[in-house]
């Protein structure tokens, strides 16, 4: 477990580990709702969602804890597999951009979320950084709204570039961006 330091007396210092996302899926999506903004029908569905996901069996996830035991962020993936829904949807836009290849032998982030107390402490960085040290893959795929947000920031900072742009899925109002990165990720500095 790799420790991130605290921003001041009221942000308590957190720990980076592996979590039981299966058991703490509440907690995960509560997360989730506040950080990327889910209503209570988006909650319900997601559940069933990364449920499903973790049955994968190299599905991974990692957590950011406090010592009080609160999830305050979290990320998971697992290796990508072109049959599934979210590869179906981005492959005719990476074959257009003659990036297909990168849905092969790569590890996918399907989220990663910090609350918004808790963000810009490098918290979200030590979860992908970790979760993708420990992949067989040599490189990694994600789907970010398509604009520049922290979020787009911090995976070009770790060495992300775009593959496609402007995609979009059937059930998101907002354009995405695909993302790849080789593995290990770009350290900082
Ligand atoms: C994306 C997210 C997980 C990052 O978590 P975090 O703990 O704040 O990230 P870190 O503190 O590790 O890294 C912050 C990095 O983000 C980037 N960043 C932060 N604010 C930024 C901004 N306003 N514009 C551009 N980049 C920014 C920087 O690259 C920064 O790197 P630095 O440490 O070198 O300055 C968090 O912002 C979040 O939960 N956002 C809402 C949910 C979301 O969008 N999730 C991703 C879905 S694809």
């Amino acid at each position: 477990m790799a420790a991130v330091s605290g921003g001041g007396p009221h942000t308590p210092s957190v720990r980076i580990g592996p979590i039981d996302l299966a058991a703490r899926v509440d907690e995960a999506l509560a997360v989730q709702a506040v950080a990327f903004g889910l209503g209570p029908e988006e909650i319900e569905v997601r559940r069933h969602i990364v449920l499903r996901h973790l049955d994968h069996p190299c599905a991974r996830a990692l957590g950011a804890t406090t010592p009080g035991g609160r999830l305050v962020g979290f990320v998971y993936g697992m290796p990508n597999e072109r049959g599934q829904w979210w590869s179906t949807v981005v492959e005719p836009y990476l074959r257009a951009t003659g990036s297909a290849h990168w849905l092969d032998d790569s590890f996918v982030i399907t989220e990663l979320h910090v609350l918004p107390k808790f963000q810009n402490r490098g918290i979200g960085r030590a979860l992908i950084t970790a979760i993708t040290d420990a992949v067989d893959q040599p490189r990694s795929i994600l789907s970010a709204i398509d604009t520049e947000s922290p979020a787009r920031g911090l995976y070009r900072s770790l060495g992300y570039q775009d593959l496609a742009r402007q995609v979009l899925f059937p059930s998101a109002p907002k354009p995405y961006a695909v993302m790849g990165a080789p593995l290990p990720l770009r350290r900082r500095g």
